[in-house]
């Protein structure tokens, strides 16, 4: 009767705040199940940030309502950044769904669901329905509970929610609100909590996280408030790496620069969003800082820690880029070299400046610049990979592989890594020797002579 079922869309945000939703509806009597086809509440936490992104999640939705035409009792909630854009709208496109939840509303599934089945219970002649996308002081707050798997090694910690930020393209500072960041000693407590439990890696999560808590703490000493958190993270004996996303080029300043190189367990991997190489697109994209400047946080971060992995997000077509703009992008992307990078082609999104921009791009130009950028990205991770054969890693091992040859795990640089292990070895940093290398993951074996990279 209540075995729910959490499909997630989008980023590790959300992914974080389905994992809260879960641990509350757990400790609510619920049972969370993989399965989509064994469960009685579906719940779709949904992505606006591409078109594509919530014709996923309505699909889906559309799928679901079937199961509701044969099993009235069947309840199917939408949840998050779609819920929290369109609202009540969602109704007319969806008239199945039983339950919006906006995105500072998390908390409050448990309470809903509950109050649905109630409902139901009483007999309730029509269908009731429930939206809840308000704004709520402290929601911020909320996103604390971790449901962890037996045995696991690595967990998100959301530190903050919402953006001020305001870029011309991006429907976030919409669906998420306000930049509210979580008080620190609560997100130390949190890390702890999570090293008592077997967790060895955190990844800071927030919209904008080099903004952390710049409202509500001093700079002592040039330090910001996000880098005093991550001193403080450091100092915990339980954890062994500390990873953040996402970050703004705004935030790179001397004191995070400094922090990577006085920070051992800060990983030398950093997504750094460029979302356009020409300073005429990044203007008109509202984003504060230009090629150049772009171009010297690189090479600072690159002198701090001369091993330095960037991954980026970029966004093609914006409205008005012409070839040479893409020029100029592409120009830099190579420069950067980078590991890793999203491509993003654009996307309209109703109700910011830029879908009010003339000189939409045409999706044909898109495409091939998308494809342009992701070649690229091939080669240097061919690249990159091809320097890493040969070579010890430090690498954290998470679990068994997909693959049934042993284990899986990751170096500080991000790269998965496939290699023989015992079941003891989990969650503890081993050097690997990487023995083969693929466009995607590494392989390898344990190497007991010792690190060196
Ligand atoms: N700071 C956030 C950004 C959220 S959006 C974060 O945590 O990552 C993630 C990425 O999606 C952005 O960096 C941007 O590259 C891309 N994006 C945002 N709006 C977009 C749009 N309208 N079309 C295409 N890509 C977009
Ligand atoms: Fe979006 Fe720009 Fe904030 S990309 S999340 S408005 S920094």
């Amino acid at each position: 009767m209540n075995r729910v079922h959490i499909k997630t869309y989008g980023c590790q945000m959300n992914e974080r705040d389905s994992e809260a939703v879960a641990a509350l509806l757990r400790a609510r009597g619920y049972r969370i199940v993989p399965d989509e086809n064994a469960c009685d509440v579906m719940l779709l936490n949904t992505c606006s940030v591409r078109d594509a992104a919530e014709q996923k999640a309505i699909g889906k939705a559309g799928y679901a309502a079937q199961k509701k035409r044969r099993n009235p009792r069947f309840i199917l909630g939408i949840l998050g950044c779609m819920a929290q854009n369109r609202g009540a709208a969602l109704l007319d496109a969806l008239p199945d769904v039983d339950l919006i939840v906006g995105t500072q509303k998390f908390h409050q599934v448990p309470d809903h669901l509950d109050n649905l089945r109630a409902a139901q219970e009483a007999g309730a002649v029509l269908p009731t329905r429930i939206v809840d996308i308000g704004e709520e002081a402290g929601s911020q707050n909320t996103i604390r509970d971790h449901v962890l798997e037996d045995r696991q090694v690595t967990a998100f910690v959301s530190i903050q929610q919402g953006c001020n930020m305001d870029c011309a393209f991006c429907i976030v500072p919409k669906t998420r609100g306000d930049e509210r960041s979580r008080p620190m000693d609560e997100i130390v407590r949190e890390c702890e909590e999570l090293a008592d439990r077997g967790v060895r890696e955190v990844t800071l999560l927030g919209q904008i996280v080099t903004s952390y808590g710049r409202r509500d703490y001093a700079h002592t000493g040039g330090v910001t408030p996000f880098v005093q958190l991550l001193e403080r993270i450091n100092a915990l004996p339980g954890i062994r790496r500390i990873r953040f996303t996402s970050p703004h080029p705004r935030g790179f300043k001397d004191d995070l620069i400094q922090a990577y190189g006085r920070l051992e367990k800060l990983c030398e991997y950093v997504h750094l969003p460029l979302q356009s190489g020409s300073d005429r697109i990044l203007k008109a994209m509202n984003r504060p800082y230009s090629r150049d400047r772009y171009r010297r946080i690189v090479a600072d971060l690159r002198r701090a820690r001369p091993d330095m992995y960037f991954s980026t997000d970029i966004i093609v077509g914006f409205p008005g880029e012409t070839g040479e703009d893409f020029a100029q992008t592409r120009e830099l992307f190579e420069e950067a070299n980078y590991d890793m990078a999203y491509v993003f082609k654009y996307s309209l999104r109703t109700g910011t400046p830029a879908a009010e921009m003339a000189d939409q791009v045409p999706d044909g130009v898109k495409e091939e610049r998308n494809q342009i950028l992701l070649r690229l990205l091939e080669q240097n991770s061919d690249r990159r990979n091809a320097t890493l054969l040969g070579a010890v890693q430090e690498v954290l091992v998470e679990g068994p592989d997909k693959k049934g040859l042993g284990f899986m795990g990751r170096t500080r640089g991000n790269r998965i890594v496939h290699f023989a292990a015992d079941a003891r070895l989990l969650g503890e940093l081993v050097p690997v020797k990487i023995n083969r290398v693929s466009t995607a993951v590494l392989y390898g074996e344990l190497a007991l002579a010792g690190v060196e990279s």
